[in-house]
């Protein structure tokens, strides 16, 4: 059976009837082709690589189906910079190294954005715990949470501007 959603996707609606069973995460990249949200634990949920904001708030897009987000609001990696400037997290990343093969980035900065809005100051526990949700097997974590250190820096200072 096939069901037809209407979502605002990177501040685009958009309407396609997808099948009911269609996870969230396979409607993101198959359907829209915003293949920057990854597929990492077959669907387990354990991995984090396809976090995305719903209506701002970060959910694992594969323990989700397609049809749930109807009506609601999606950003992905690709409407997280605005006016072409990354944001603070997204370039914290860059700055810090907190990235090697990339492949759990979109879901790191996907949740540290989330974390961020609602911890502004973070303590380095903090940050470890908000990242327990997404595994990264390249870095070692110690430049991810640096770089989520450093952007939360910087949107407390620009917020002070
Ligand atoms: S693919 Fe969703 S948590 Fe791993
Ligand atoms: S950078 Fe490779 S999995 Fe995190």
């Amino acid at each position: 059976m096939a069901q037809t959603i209407r979502v605002v996707v990177n501040g685009r609606t958009v309407e396609r009837s997808v099948p009911e069973r269609m996870l969230l995460v396979d409607f993101i990249r198959d359907e829209l082709g915003l293949t920057g949200t990854h597929q990492g634990c077959t669907y387990e949920g354990v991995c984090g690589a396809c976090t995305v904001h719903l209506n701002g708030e970060a959910v694992k897009s594969c323990m989700m189906l397609a049809v749930q987000a109807d009506g609601e609001e999606i950003t992905t990696i690709e409407g997280l910079a605005r006016d072409g400037a990354l944001h603070p997290v997204q370039k914290a990343f860059n700055e810090h190294h907190a990235l090697q093969c990339g492949y759990c980035t979109s879901g790191m900065i996907m949740n540290a954005v989330d974390f961020l809005r609602t911890t502004p100051a973070p303590t380095e526990a903090e940050i470890r715990h908000a990242l327990i949700g997404n595994i990264c097997r390249c870095t070692g974590y110690q430049n991810i949470v640096a770089a989520v250190a450093a952007a939360a820096a910087a949107m407390r200072a620009r917020a002070a501007e």
